[in-house]
């Protein structure tokens, strides 16, 4: 288990793990700044489980790679010469260096400190000088391999090497996201943020339609106001909503042939648990990818998928330009709040109907119930 947290945190994610009457409540400030609690999610929730790492088409050639931080591990996934999605330790088996950086394109991964270089396949290929050394084995060196799972052109990492496969944990969600065929569209653009919020606070943020009408006022409001929103399924790995879409607002395009007349005119927001959040539309999807740094920081990889032969479209530009306003309006709510959680008068208060906040439960008992001991 780790490190230990204090009777008061115990009970609380006990009670919470344990409810099954949907009495949802938000909670303390602790539970977004306690660093003791930060460690345990670290090994319980990202060493544990599936956790994801980027879009596959942004290492859509072999050789190209990225470099994330997944918990305390830093993971590079690269495509190799066969075309395959792998991860692996980022760290030297020299001296514990980094071998690579953000992302780009290499044929062997070198060393920057003393030049081991290593093969898509993780073996070390070639280290300066260390033949001459009586006991050094080559062999022995390749960089620890990682599970990689691909879900619909997302790429999930489990550095544990011990979750049951993710694809069915997402079952109940297929018939809600399938028809929006996301997995076709491309990432026209990613770039990183580093917000100074929990990374559970983020998660609960994006998922919940209760904000959309007074914090996106002007921005979404005027398309999926709050009174349109509705909860969909969730289960074990995740939980999801419909934000519904004004009659008056304009039909957002390209959308793909499936797409139904509601899914025409709604978008669907869904996280995979622990880190992963997006809202797919008829036409784009916004995804965040939230690695946390520390209890009160977050690092995270935003992107933006489009239909192919969209790129360039008005509609695309001005869907860009409307994901960076209401990123920028959810920051400034979410780096607020956190200034907060140190207050002796932090609230648990009731969370709002389960269309707008129902969600957010969700979210909290998949943390509580991995987290708490009376899981363990
Ligand atoms: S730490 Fe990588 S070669 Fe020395
Ligand atoms: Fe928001």
């Amino acid at each position: 288990m780790g490190v230990v947290l204090d009777s008061q945190q115990n009970e609380l994610l006990n009670a919470v793990a344990c409810d099954e009457t949907r009495s949802a409540h938000s909670m303390p400030g602790w539970y977004y700044n306690d660093n003791a609690l930060f460690e345990r999610e670290k090994s319980e929730l990202f060493a544990s489980g599936w956790v994801c790492a980027g879009h596959v088409s942004e290492i859509a050639k072999p050789g190209q790679y990225m470099a994330v931080t997944i918990g305390n591990e830093p993971v590079v996934v690269l495509r190799d010469r066969e075309d395959h999605v792998r991860a692996y330790s980022n760290v030297c088996r020299h001296r514990g260096m980094a071998l690579v950086e953000g992302k780009g394109k290499a044929a062997v991964l070198t060393c920057p400190y003393h030049a081991w270089s290593y093969g898509l396949d993780g073996r070390l290929r070639k280290a300066p000088y260390m033949d001459a050394v009586a006991d050094f084995d080559i062999s022995n060196c390749s960089l620890p391999e990682f599970g990689v799972e691909e879900w619909r052109g997302f790429i999930f990492v489990n550095t544990n090497n011990d979750a049951s496969p993710l694809a069915p944990k997402l079952a109940d969600l297929e018939p809600h996201v399938a028809n929006y065929r996301f997995e076709e569209r491309h990432s026209i653009e990613t770039w990183f943020e580093e917000w100074g919020t929990n990374w559970k606070a983020l998660i609960e943020n994006f998922m919940e339609g209760y904000h959309l009408s007074v914090t996106h006022a002007t921005t979404l409001d005027p398309i999926t106001p709050t009174e349109l929103c509705e909860k969909l399924a969730s289960g074990e790995g995740f939980t999801a909503y419909r934000s519904n879409y004004r009659d008056s607002s304009q039909q957002r395009e390209p959308f793909p042939k499936e797409l139904t007349e509601q899914e025409r005119r709604s978008s669907v927001l869904f996280s995979v648990f622990p880190n992963f959040v997006i809202t797919v539309g008829p036409n784009c999807a916004v995804f965040l990818i939230l690695l946390p740094e520390t209890s009160q920081t977050v690092n995270i990889k935003m992107g933006i998928l489009v239909q192919e032969g969209a790129d360039d479209l008005q509609a695309t530009t001005d869907y860009i330009n409307l994901a960076h306003e209401f990123n920028a309006e959810d920051r400034a709510m979410l780096e607020a709040i956190q200034r907060n959680t140190r207050t002796k008068h932090r609230p648990v208060s009731s969370l709002a109907p389960e269309s707008f906040e129902g969600t957010i439960w969700d979210f909290t008992r998949y943390v509580a119930r991995h987290i708490s001991e009376a899981a363990s």
